[in-house]
C-alpha cells in the first residue's frame, strides 16, 4: 500500500553546508500485522499498543485487564513502511548513511527492496551505509518480529543444547511472559512484580538520514582529574564516517573559560583524544550534590570538521571509597564528592514508563524534581529497565542527583554465545559513551541481582552446573563488560553487581560467597515477615541500595485504571488482586500479606463504613504502613553512620536508596511516586526523614534483657559542630500541652550521627501517661532558637492507643498563588483541629502539586504549611474547592 503524499522533515543542524540530516520521524509511517488484517497510520518514534489505541482498535492498555487481554498484540509480527523523498543534492555526500537511533527489538531494515540491516538490541543506534541504495523517492520497510517468539527460539535453541540458562518461569501473579533475557529489549517489558507485560514492538527512537563530507561527531567524553590547583581536563571525541580522515581540524570551547583547543587532531580508532587540557581551579565553581551546594554546569561546545555538539560539564571529582574501617571487619562503601563523604539518600528509578512512547519531558521533569524536593541525592538506575533518556541526566545534573548507573541487565543468568557478547558490547559503548559525560553519573555497576541469583541458588538446579554459571558470569561481566567501560571512563568506578562486595567481590573471582555481605559494599534488604516498624528488624550493613515495602496508590489514581465501581471495593476485588504482581516467600499473596501488616497496626478500615470508603481507607492504610516502615529503616540506617559495633563491626552506613521511586501503571507497588506522580505518603515522609539535620525518636525494648528505653539521636550533615538544644515532650491525645518535657543543650557533631538521650520508657511515660495513652515530640533548636528538626514517635502500634479522639481536622485558609523563586506557584494554607491527629493526610483532588508536609503528626492547635504546583493557572479558589482532609481517627476501628 504505497502512500500518496510523501512527508519530509528537513532539520539542518546548525553547522553550515558541512552536515545535515533529514528527519524520517512523524507521522509518515503505517504499521501492519501479520496478515496485513490490520493496518493503520504509526507514529515515529513511537510503539505499536499507542498506534492501535490511537486507531481506537484497542483501548487504554492500562484500563482494567488489558494487560493481558492485549498480549496478542506482542504476539504478532508487525511491519512499518515509509515513503519519503530526498533531494537529489544529497546523494552525492561522501557520507550518506540511514540511522535508526533506537529500534524495539528485532527487526530487518528494507529500503527501496533492498535488506539493509537487521536488528538485535533495542538499546543500540544502528548506522546503515545507504549509497547507491538511497534514491530521490524511496520506500522503507521495518519489519519487526514478535519478541515473545524470538525470545522464546532463543531459549529454546540453547536448551535443545542441554543448556537452559534461567528463569525458565516466572511467578503466575506477574501475568507476564517469559526468557526477556534472550532479547536485549528492557527487561521488564516482560513483567515485573511492580509492572505489566507489555513487550511493545516499534521504531522508538529517532530515524534519520545523516550525510555529511568528514565525519559526525557522536559522542565527547569527558574526563576530570583535580591537580593541584588546576582540573585536568581529557576530551575523547568518539566521530563516525565512512572513511574517516586522518586528521581533523577540532574546536573546544567552555564557557566562561574561552577555547580549550583549537588546531588539527588526529583520529585514531574512532576518537580523538584532547588530553592534558588545564583549567585554572579559581576560575570555575564546583559542581555539588543536592544539599550540599550548587550545581554550576558550564557549557562545552565542540566541532569536528564541521560536526559539532554541546554539553553541560560542571566540575567535581566523586569516588567511591572502599577502605578499612579500625576495629572492623570489612570495608566502607561510600560515595565522596568533592573529597567530601557524601550520604546517599535516594531511591531506585524503574523505567519512567513501561510502553516507551508515552515517555514525555514532562514527566521526566516531574519525577526528578520530586527526587529533588524529598532531599535526595542519588538516584539509582535499575537494570531492569533502559539505559536512560538524555533528558534523565540532564535533570540530574541541574538538580543535584547522583545516578548509580546499572547496566541493564536484571534478576536472570545471560547467554554468552557469540553474537550476544557482540551484540552487547556495541549496547555498552554506545550508552556509556552516550551518557558519560554527565556529571550526576558517579558509579556505573554490572548488573542487578545476577551475582546473588548465582550464589544465593535462586534456581537450585544450576548446583549441577555451577562452575559454568559462574564462568558465563565471568566472561559477561567482568571479561566483556569491565574492560569496556573502563576504557571509555577510567576517571569512574564499575562493580560487577548490586548488591556485590565491592572489593572483596573482585579477590573471590567475582562471584562471592555471600555477595550481600553487610560488612562490604551493598546491601539489598528484603522481609516482609518483619515488624517493619521496629529499627531492630533492620540490617546494619555499609551502604543499602534496595529496600522497600508495598503499599495501594490513592483511590483517585485507582479510577484512573477502571469505571467499574465493584473493583474498588474492601473486600479487595479481582482487579485489584489481578495488580498485585506480588508473591511473598512463594506462597503468601501480596495483598493478603498488606492486609495482615495493615491489621497488624491499625484496627481499620472502620467497619461501618461502605465497601468502597473502606477501599480508600485501606489505600490510606498501607500507606502509612509503608511511610512508617521506610521511616524506620532509614532512619536507623542514618544513625548507623558514626557507629560500628563492636563484635559483627557492622555498621558505619553510608547509603539508603530505598525501592522504589515511581510507578508505571495503577497498582500495588514499592513505589513513593504514584503512576500520574501524585506524592504517596512515602514520598512525604521521604522529604523529611532525608532532611540533612535530624532528630529521630525511637523505643529499643527486650524482654530478654528487660530492657525498656527510648533513645533520642541527631544526624548532621553540617560541615561544623554547633550547640543545639533538644526537647523531648510527652503529650497526650486530649491537649496540645505536653505532659512533661526535657531540655538539653547538646553539642551536634558535624558530618555524622549521635546518641542525645538514653530515657527510661517506664519514667518517660509514668502517671498520667502510659505508653498506650500518649507520645512523644522531639525537636531540636539552633542557637538562634530556630527549630530545625523535629520528629515524634509512638510507644505503640496506633491500634493500641486507648486516648485518640476525633480531632475535627479542618483547612482554614487557603492562600495565593505567590510565585517561587523555582518559578512554581505556592499557596500557605493553614490547617486547625481541636486534639493531637497523627498521620493527617491532605488531598488536592485533581490538581497536580504536592504539600510542603504531609501525614504529619499534628500537636498544636494549627499548623501552616504550603502547597506547590507547577500548574501556574490554578487559583485559590480552585484549590480551595479540591481540598480534603482525610483524618486517622474516623477512618478506623479505635481501641
Ligand atoms: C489475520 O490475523 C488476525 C490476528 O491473528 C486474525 O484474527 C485474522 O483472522 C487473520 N485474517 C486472515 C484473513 O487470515
Ligand atoms: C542432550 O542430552 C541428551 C540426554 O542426555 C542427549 O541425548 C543429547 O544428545 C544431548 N544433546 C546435545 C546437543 O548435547
Ligand atoms: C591528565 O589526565 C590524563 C588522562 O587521565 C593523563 O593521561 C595525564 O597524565 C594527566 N596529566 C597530569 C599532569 O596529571
Ligand atoms: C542481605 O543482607 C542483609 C544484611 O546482612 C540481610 O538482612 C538480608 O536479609 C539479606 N538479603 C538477602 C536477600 O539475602
Ligand atoms: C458509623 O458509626 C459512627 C459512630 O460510630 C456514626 O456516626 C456513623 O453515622 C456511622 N456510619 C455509617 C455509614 O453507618
Ligand atoms: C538552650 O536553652 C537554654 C535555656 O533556655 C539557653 O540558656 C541556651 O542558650 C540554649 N542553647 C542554645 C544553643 O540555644
Amino acid at each position: 500500500m504505497a502512500l500518496a503524499t510523501c512527508v519530509v522533515f528537513l532539520t539542518t543542524l546548525a553547522v553550515g553546508t558541512l552536515g545535515h540530516s533529514i528527519s524520517l520521524s512523524g507521522p509518515s509511517w503505517k504499521v501492519s500485522n501479520t496478515n496485513g488484517s490490520i493496518s493503520i497510520p504509526a507514529k515515529v518514534p513511537g510503539g505499536v499498543y499507542s498506534d492501535l489505541q490511537r486507531a481506537g482498535i484497542i483501548s487504554d492498555p492500562y484500563y482494567r485487564f488489558n494487560d493481558v487481554l492485549q498480549r496478542w498484540v506482542s504476539n504478532e509480527d508487525w511491519t512499518w513502511t515509509s515513503t519519503f523523498s530526498v533531494p537529489e543534492s544529497t546523494l552525492a555526500f561522501a557520507n550518506l548513511n540511514l540511522v535508526f537511533h533506537g529500534i524495539d527489538t528485532v527487526a530487518r531494515v528494507i529500503l527501496n527492496g533492498k535488506e539493509i540491516l537487521s536488528t538485535d538490541n533495542m538499546f543500540r543506534r544502528y548506522r546503515v551505509d545507504v549509497r547507491g541504495i538511497l534514491k530521490t523517492e524511496n520506500e522503507l520497510v521495518v519489519k519487526i518480529t514478535s519478541p515473545i517468539f524470538y525470545a522464546l527460539n532463543q531459549f529454546t535453541e540453547y536448551y535443545n543444547n542441554n543448556y537452559t540458562v534461567y528463569p525458565t518461569s516466572h511467578p503466575n501473579a506477574q501475568h507476564g511472559v517469559e526468557h526477556a533475557n534472550f532479547v536485549r529489549k528492557m527487561q521488564s517489558s516482560f513483567s515485573w512484580d511492580w509492572g505489566p507485560a507489555f513487550p511493545s514492538l516499534g521504531i522508538w527512537k529517532d530515524v534519520e538520514i545523516e550525510y555529511y563530507e568528514s565525519v559526525k561527531l557522536r559522542d565527547v567524553v569527558v574526563g576530570l582529574a583535580e591537580r593541584e590547583n588546576h582540573w585536568n581536563v581529557t576530551l575523547a571525541l568518539y566521530v563516525e564516517g565512512n572513511q574517516l580522515p586522518s586528521e581533523v581540524t577540532v574546536k573546544a570551547d567552555l564557557e566562561g573559560i574561552g577555547q580549550l583547543f583549537s588546531g588539527s587532531a588526529p583520529i585514531v580508532d574512532g576518537k580523538i583524544v584532547l588530553t592534558n587540557i588545564n583549567i585554572d581551579e579559581r576560575k570555575v565553581r564546583r559542581w555539588w550534590p543536592n544539599g550540599f551546594g550548587e550545581q554550576v554546569l558550564y557549557k562545552l561546545g565542540v566541532d569536528v570538521d564541521g560536526s559539532s555538539k554541546e554539553v553541560k560539564i560542571g566540575f567535581r571529582t566523586v569516588k567511591v571509597v572502599q577502605s578499612t574501617i579500625p576495629g572492623a571487619t570489612g570495608l566502607s562503601f561510600y560515595f565522596k564528592v568533592n573529597g567530601w563523604p557524601v550520604y546517599a539518600k535516594g531511591s531506585n528509578l524503574i523505567p519512567i514508563e513501561v510502553l516507551q512512547e508515552k515517555v514525555t519531558k514532562e514527566k521526566i521533569r516531574r519525577i526528578m524534581q520530586a527526587t529533588k524536593d524529598a532531599n535526595m541525592n542519588m538516584l539509582r538506575i535499575w537494570g531492569g529497565g533502559t539505559y536512560e533518556l538524555d533528558e534523565v541526566y540532564e535533570a540530574a545534573d541541574e538538580m543535584g542527583i547522583l545516578i548509580w548507573q546499572d547496566m541493564m541487565f536484571a534478576c536472570a543468568l545471560y547467554p554468552t554465545n557469540k553474537e550476544f557478547l557482540d551484540t552487547v558490547s556495541e549496547e555498552l559503548r554506545q550508552n556509556v559513551r552516550r551518557i558519560q559525560h554527565h556529571t550526576s553519573i558517579a558509579l556505573w555497576a554490572g548488573n542487578n541481582e545476577n551475582e546473588m541469583a548465582i550464589s544465593g541458588m535462586w534456581w537450585p538446579e544450576t548446583l549441577f552446573d555451577i562452575t559454568r554459571y559462574k564462568n558465563d558470569y565471568r566472561t559477561l561481566y567482568v571479561h566483556t563488560m569491565k574492560p569496556i567501560i573502563e576504557e571509555i571512563d577510567p576517571w569512574r568506578t564499575y562493580i560487577i553487581s548490586s548488591p556485590s562486595n565491592g572489593l572483596e567481590t573482585d579477590k573471590e573471582n567475582f562471584v562471592a560467597s555471600d555477595p550481600n555481605s553487610s560488612l562490604y559494599g551493598d546491601v539489598h534488604f528484603y522481609n516482609y515477615l518483619i515488624d517493619s516498624w521496629n529499627p531492630s528488624n533492620f540490617p546494619s550493613a555499609r551502604f543499602v541500595s534496595e529496600f522497600g515495602f508495598q503499599s495501594f496508590p490513592s483511590l483517585r489514581t485507582w479510577k484512573q485504571a477502571t469505571d467499574t465501581d465493584e473493583d474498588l471495593v474492601f473486600p479487595l476485588s479481582e482487579l485489584v488482586n489481578h495488580r498485585q504482581h506480588h508473591t511473598v516467600v512463594l506462597i503468601i499473596p501480596g495483598n493478603a500479606n498488606l492486609e495482615r501488616k495493615v491489621y497488624s497496626k491499625f484496627n481499620g478500615p472502620k467497619v461501618n463504613l461502605s465497601s468502597t470508603d473502606q477501599f480508600g481507607v485501606f489505600c490510606y492504610l498501607t500507606q502509612i504502613n509503608q511511610a512508617m516502615s521506610i521511616k524506620t529503616a532509614v532512619e536507623k540506617f542514618r544513625r548507623d553512620r558514626s557507629t560500628v559495633k563492636p563484635k559483627s563491626g557492622e555498621g558505619n552506613n553510608m547509603g539508603a536508596l530505598y525501592w522504589q521511586l515511581n510507578d508505571v501503571w495503577q497498582a500495588p507497588t514499592w513505589a513513593s511516586l504514584e503512576y500520574d506522580g501524585t506524592w504517596k505518603m512515602l514520598h512525604n515522609y521521604a522529604k523529611n526523614f532525608f532532611e540533612p539535620v535530624l532528630i529521630t525518636a525511637h523505643r529499643e525494648s527486650s524482654l530478654w534483657s528487660n530492657k525498656d528505653i527510648i533513645e533520642v539521636w541527631l544526624i548532621s550533615e553540617l560541615e561544623a559542630p554547633e550547640k543545639v538544644n533538644v526537647t523531648v515532650e510527652v503529650f497526650s491525645f486530649d491537649s496540645f500541652k505536653p505532659i512533661r518535657s526535657i531540655l538539653q543543650e547538646k553539642t551536634l557533631c558535624s558530618d555524622c550521627s549521635m546518641l542525645s538521650n538514653t530515657l527510661n520508657t517506664e519514667d518517660l511515660f509514668a502517671e498520667p501517661c502510659s505508653t498506650d495513652r500518649c507520645f512523644l515530640i522531639v525537636s531540636m533548636f539552633d542557637k538562634k532558637k530556630q527549630l530545625i528538626s523535629e520528629n515524634w514517635l509512638l510507644a505503640e502500634a496506633p491500634k493500641k492507643i486507648k486516648t485518640l479522639i476525633d480531632a475535627d481536622i479542618k483547612v482554614t485558609s487557603v492562600d495565593g498563588p505567590k510565585l517561587r523563586s523555582d518559578g512554581r506557584n505556592e499557596f500557605e494554607i493553614v490547617v486547625e483541629a481541636s486534639a493531637p491527629a497523627p498521620f493527617t493526610w491532605l488531598e488536592a483532588g485533581s490538581v497536580a502539586g504536592h504539600f510542603s508536609d504531609n501525614g504529619f503528626f499534628l500537636h498544636a492547635p494549627k499548623k501552616f504549611l504550603n502547597f506547590i504546583t507547577s500548574d501556574g493557572s490554578i487559583t485559590q479558589d480552585q484549590l480551595t474547592g479540591e481540598l480534603s482532609v482525610i483524618q486517622y481517627s474516623r477512618s478506623v476501628d479505635l481501641a
